[in-house]
């Protein structure tokens, strides 16, 4: 396993990262949840990523009996507050008196005194900044949280968050977590270079696509088993035309170079110097242990040629997709 930097801070983390989104809690069961967390350290992953909101707390109480099998010094302890946690017009959101409390009842859930990077799950409109940007700041300071970070903002919030840091001495958040793989690419045109010039390095989600990456979708039916089995949504998202090339072409590349198409799909990221972390789900061991195997893997110039020629092909049939939606009249594409 290979570890780079959470963005400026001096921290590192492993570059293959494991969050328990879905897998922990619900209807997966609590052991093979603690099993892929524990095979996830043995194979050198430090930084495990989870958030209230996950199963309703479920998730991040299995991640406190996983600590208690694996060292927690050595775990670089990830999670997020912002979405509804109860019914209460403070049980949410990313007013200082919610920040605080979501706080507490992570801590007490993960059975830890301290959260190693406690990020904003998504914007909110409803908050003031400063207020927000205060609250992460003090918990730093009382020792709750190591670092604070956020996800699923803007490159506007980014630059509107740290300006505020700046003015008034707060710690700035050290990482941004928003959704990125082969298929998504969209923060490369804002997101990206503000982080960059600000220092925030990107532990990236769904590096996989939800497993689309790893080729766990193929043909026209959901697979048994698979997360679209519990919602429906994501099978629609999945089981497109462009995307079941896009996998068929990239596999076929990868056969060719002797590895994983996970392999590829995670290499791909991990070759920008503006990622901190890919944080895989997985649903079994085993899958774990075939995403770490992406953890220093080089793609030289004519692979990463080759996988940007079938990239741009697949956004080429995505853009006739959508012009012939628009001329029929039929609903917008499902795949946001
Ligand atoms: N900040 C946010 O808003 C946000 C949003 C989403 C996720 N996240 C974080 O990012 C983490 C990862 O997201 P994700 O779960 O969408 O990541 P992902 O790695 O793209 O997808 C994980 C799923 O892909 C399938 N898979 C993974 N490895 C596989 C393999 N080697 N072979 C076959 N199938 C494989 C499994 O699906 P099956 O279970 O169906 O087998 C697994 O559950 C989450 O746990 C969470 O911590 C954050």
């Amino acid at each position: 396993m290979h570890y780079r930097r959470l963005g400026r801070a001096g921290t590192k983390v492993s570059e293959i990262a494991y969050g328990s989104w879905i897998t922990a809690g619900g209807k997966y069961d609590r052991e093979t949840s603690v099993a892929c967390h524990v095979k996830a350290f043995e194979l050198g992953v430090t930084c495990f990523d989870t958030a209230d909101v996950y199963s309703a707390g479920e998730a991040e109480e299995i991640v406190g009996i996983a600590l208690r099998e694996i060292s927690r010094k050595d775990v670089v302890l990830a999670t997020k507050c912002r979405g509804s946690m109860g019914k209460g017009p403070n049980d949410s959101g990313l007013g200082r008196k919610h920040i605080i409390e979501a706080c507490e009842a992570s801590l007490r859930r993960l059975k830890t005194d301290y959260i190693d990077l406690y990020q904003a799950h998504w914007w909110d409109e409803a908050a003031p900044l400063d207020e927000t940007v205060r609250a992460f700041d003090d918990l730093v300071r009382q020792g709750k949280i190591v670092y604070w970070g956020i996800s699923n903002w803007s490159a506007v919030q980014v630059r509107d968050a740290v300006a505020i840091c700046d003015q008034r001495g707060f710690d700035r958040p050290q990482c941004h977590q928003p959704r990125y793989n082969m298929f998504h690419r969209e923060i490369e045109q804002d997101l990206m270079p503000v982080c960059k010039e600000y220092g925030l390095g990107f532990i990236v989600y769904s590096p996989l696509e939800q497993g689309l990456l790893a080729g766990r979708y193929r043909g026209e039916k959901v697979p048994e088993g698979s997360r679209a089995t519990v919602n429906k949504r994501f099978g629609e998202k999945l089981l497109t035309k462009y995307n079941a090339f896009g996998v068929e072409e990239l596999d076929k590349l990868a056969r060719e170079m002797g590895l994983p198409l996970s392999t590829i799909a995670l290499a791909w990221i991990l070759c920008r110097d503006e990622i901190s972390a890919c944080i895989v789900g997985a649903s079994r061991p085993e899958q774990v242990e075939e995403n770490v195997k992406a953890s220093g893997v080089k793609l030289d110039e004519t692979a990463l040629a080759k996988i940007q020629k079938i990239l741009d092909r697949r956004w080429a049939m995505v853009l006739d997709e959508d012009a012939e939606r628009l001329r029929t009249g039929a609903e917008p594409r499902k795949d946001d």
